[in-house]
């Protein structure tokens, strides 16, 4: 069956979310050598509270697990400055979006395919970083799992895909950087990619990505 609909995960995937620290070390000395690690602790915090939450069934908006993970990632480094914990979290509702991604969403848009977000971000996490990243145009739909109440990758998130667009899941092409992800997708039954920016190894799950990658620029010829 031919890929109809071009599905990304957001955070990490359309966003960098490696850019709030980076941006907020350029005037607070305090992250000049550790902002790395800071980003690092808090992506993974803020991540295995959300598998922790879905497993214990307490789920919660992704903007509260945002906030608890980098809590957690600024007393690892010894951090406790109020002001630097506002600006590094309003610089998460901004993140950038990677390079490639303007150009890659208009050329599925152009080739007629239907593309959207399907993220564990609330909805209004979703819209701030859409916008401000200014590629809500080339999106059909932007999916936030607070419609279903629990987080990635649970089945009932993957399956928002389909009664969105009324799809087959192997009509879709689902793209993330997260391993985790893209192999939970797999095992859905969607065409997967994971992009693998930074090179990791390929994590141990029940499902493998059908596809990896070094960025998104070759996503529409998948598609093709
Ligand atoms: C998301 C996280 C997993 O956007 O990156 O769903």
């Amino acid at each position: 069956m031919p890929i109809t609909t071009a599905i990304f995960d957001a955070y990490g995937t359309l966003f960098d979310v490696n850019a709030a620290a980076r941006e907020a070390a350029t005037d607070s000395p305090v992250l000049a050598d550790n902002w790395p690690q800071i980003a690092r602790d808090w992506r993974l915090k803020q991540l295995q509270y959300t598998w922790l939450r879905a497993v214990a069934d307490q789920h919660c908006d992704f903007w509260d697990v945002t906030c608890d993970g980098l809590d957690w990632a600024l007393e690892a480094a010894k951090i406790n400055d109020p002001t630097l914990r506002e600006r590094l979290l309003a610089l998460y509702r901004e993140l950038s979006a990677f390079a490639e991604v303007p150009a890659m969403l208009a050329t599925l848009k152009q080739r007629g395919l239907k593309t959207g977000i399907l993220s564990n971000g609330s909805p209004d996490m979703l819209n701030a970083a859409v916008t401000s990243a200014g590629i809500g145009g080339d999106l059909d739909a932007v999916l936030s799992v607070q419609d279903v109440g629990v987080f990635k990758p649970h089945k009932t998130v993957y399956d928002m895909v389909g009664k969105h667009y009324g799809t087959a899941p192997e009509q879709v092409l689902f793209v993330s950087s997260n391993g985790w992800d893209a192999a939970g997708a797999a095992g859905y039954g969607f065409q997967t990619v994971w992009v693998n920016r930074a090179g990791e190894p390929m994590d141990r799950l029940y499902a493998k990505p059908h596809h990896m990658l070094a960025d998104l620029t070759t996503i529409p010829d998948l598609c093709a």
